[in-house]
């Protein structure tokens, strides 16, 4: 099996994720490629030691990333910091020849997303990719395959979005994700966004103008030093959009991306409804999906157990139901597979492109003067 030596640029929460499952290649049934941790870098001394005791294949332990991008045992980088960082690091990376998947949002706004996409123009043979896992799960699977059979007609609408309550809890300490320097204008579509639009953009479903409500509910949170700070970001975003098929045909799309929404842990949801076929599904019952065919007779919601059904064919059996962690290894999988094939293993299991990345930023751009303006704005 091929190995991908991988430094990683930012061990938060997310980098962790990435070495977790980098840990468990062998959970994969197929992969003639994986990846093994060699480099890590934080700013954050503390970040470090979680690596070290678990990885003994790392090398290089590293505060300053240009160190880690001129080790020449790094091929590729996995690049997870706070969204002001996204350019400079994902250039440099990307001018290094290093392969970089590269976190969602890909630039902490629009000027950011340009100068990334046009470092990506000059370097072809670096694979850059934009993480998001939501894609991967069984149930967005099954909907994939249903859109490339023309299984639901005529889109009527689509109903797409990530919902979070981590911030019902107003006495939690503010952190960079409610910072404008660090998290950036786009606010909670910035943090949420690309899950919800991950699988409606990859459908070819193009929004062409929007109308968005912006909602900053917490204003203030603690400091966590006794103070008070304000919380700058935006907390809710509904986005209704004017969207269009590969047909051009048109139809409303709706992107809900919500950090303060009661009752919602973590769920990512997707409705489709069509003239030929509808499907709905929400992480909520992860395991659930729904589908109903129309032929002119009774209109009756199917119920589906998923079951283990990934892209990547993986040893659990087919009986038992897939994760948030299970999702996270196959969006890696199809990293590591498109880096050696050249392609992803299917249209519906590759991770988000560049130019989708820019769609997002193109559409929140455009939401932001939506909500200045109190207007429709084309994306
Ligand atoms: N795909 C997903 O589901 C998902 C989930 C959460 C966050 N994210 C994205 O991942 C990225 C990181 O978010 P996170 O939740 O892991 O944040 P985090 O705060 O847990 O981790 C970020 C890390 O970057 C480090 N860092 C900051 N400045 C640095 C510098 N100059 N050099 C090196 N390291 C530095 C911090 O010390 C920290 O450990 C963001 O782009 C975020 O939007 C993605």
């Amino acid at each position: 099996m091929k190995t991908i030596k991988f430094g990683i640029i930012g061990g938060g929460l997310m980098g962790r994720e990435f070495a977790s499952a980098a840990a468990r290649w062998c959970h994969l049934a197929d992969m003639d490629v994986r990846p093994e941790i060699v480099a890590v870098c934080d700013a954050n001394p503390e970040i470090i030691p979680w690596y070290t005791e678990n990885f003994s294949s790392i090398t290089q332990v590293t505060s300053d990333y240009k160190e880690l991008l001129a080790n020449p045992e790094v091929d590729a980088v996995y690049i997870a910091v706070p969204h002001n960082l996204h350019a400079d690091f994902f250039c440099e990376a990307i001018s290094a020849g290093k392969h970089l998947m590269g976190e969602k949002p890909f630039g902490i706004d629009q000027a950011a997303n340009d100068k990334i996409m046009n470092c990506i123009a000059k370097h072809p043979d670096v694979l850059v990719r934009c993480s998001s896992e939501s894609l991967f799960f069984p149930a967005m699977q099954r909907i994939g395959k249903m859109i490339e059979q023309d299984a639901f007609g005529r889109i009527i609408e689509v109903n797409s979005g990530f919902l979070h309550c981590s911030d019902m809890d107003m006495n939690k300490p503010i952190n960079w994700k409610r910072k404008l320097a660090f998290n950036g204008e786009y606010g909670c579509m910035g943090d949420l966004g690309m899950h919800a639009c991950h699988m409606p953009f990859r459908a070819g479903w193009v929004p062409q103008d929007v109308r968005a409500v912006l909602s900053n509910i917490v204003p203030e949170r603690p400091d966590g030093q006794g103070g008070m700070a304000s919380c700058e970001t935006w907390d809710n975003a509904t986005l209704l959009c004017s969207a269009t098929d590969a047909d051009g045909q048109s139809f409303p799309m709706t992107i809900k991306t919500q950090r303060i929404a009661p009752g919602n842990t973590n769920t990512w949801y997707l409705e489709i409804l069509g003239t030929k076929g509808s499907a709905r599904w929400s992480s909520k019952q992860i395991n659930t999906l729904e589908i109903m065919e129309y032929n002119g007779n009774e209109q009756a919601w199917q119920v589906i157990d998923m079951g283990h059904q990934m892209a990547h064919k993986s040893i659990t059996g087919g009986i038992f139901e897939a994760g948030f962690s299970d999702s996270i290894l196959q969006m890696w999988a199809a990293f590591l597979y498109e880096l050696e094939h050249g392609h992803p293993i299917s249209r519906f299991a590759g991770c988000v492109t560049p130019l989708e990345a820019a769609l997002s930023h193109r559409l929140f751009t455009a939401a932001l003067k939506s909500q200045r303006e109190k207007s429709v704005v084309e994306v």
